[in-house]
């Protein structure tokens, strides 16, 4: 099967109903994309697929229909995605273990509701858990981002 990961092609053959987490992670190595729970409900996983989080955990691979953005291609190192900068000005990250999945809610959420209220930034991100309780950095940060997206 052939997927488009990142911007690049690849052809990957295992079976249909793969977790894409793990196609991601074991068969293509792209270990930016965390395991949780395994079960949705932590969205340590989340990955975009034409450009709407999803939890890759939960997703099968028959079930992909378009493009996968993971955090390893949301931005370059020489141009990051406004999300990315933000998390950096606001040190967002503390074991860091979550943040991937948290960053590719937050531009998900910012690519459908620009400039979402704190109660439209805290549903948003509420399934996305963070065990090190970076929650209001969180919020600040995607406060940043909207800001700096809405004036790019
Ligand atoms: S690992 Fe997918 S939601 Fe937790
Ligand atoms: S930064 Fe440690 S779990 Fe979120």
């Amino acid at each position: 099967m052939q997927l488009i990961v990142d911007g690049k092609t690849h052809e990957v053959d295992v079976e249909d109903d793969m977790p894409l987490l793990w196609v991601l992670r074991d068969e293509l190595g792209i270990k930016g994309v965390k395991y949780g729970c395994g079960v949705a409900a932590c969205g340590a996983c989340t990955v975009h697929v034409d450009g709407v989080a999803v939890r890759s955990c939960q997703t099968v691979l028959s079930d992909v229909e378009g493009e996968i953005t993971t955090i390893e291609g949301l931005g370059q190192p020489e141009a990051l995605h406004a999300v990315q900068e933000a998390w950096i000005e606001h040190q967002v990250a503390q074991c860091g273990y979550c943040q991937s999945g948290q960053i590719m809610q937050a531009a998900s959420l910012l690519a459908e509701t620009p400039n979402p209220s704190d109660a439209e930034i805290d549903e948003a991100m509420s399934g996305n858990l963070c065990r090190c309780g970076t929650y209001p950095r969180i919020r600040a940060a995607v406060k940043t981002a909207a800001t700096k997206i809405q004036g790019a």
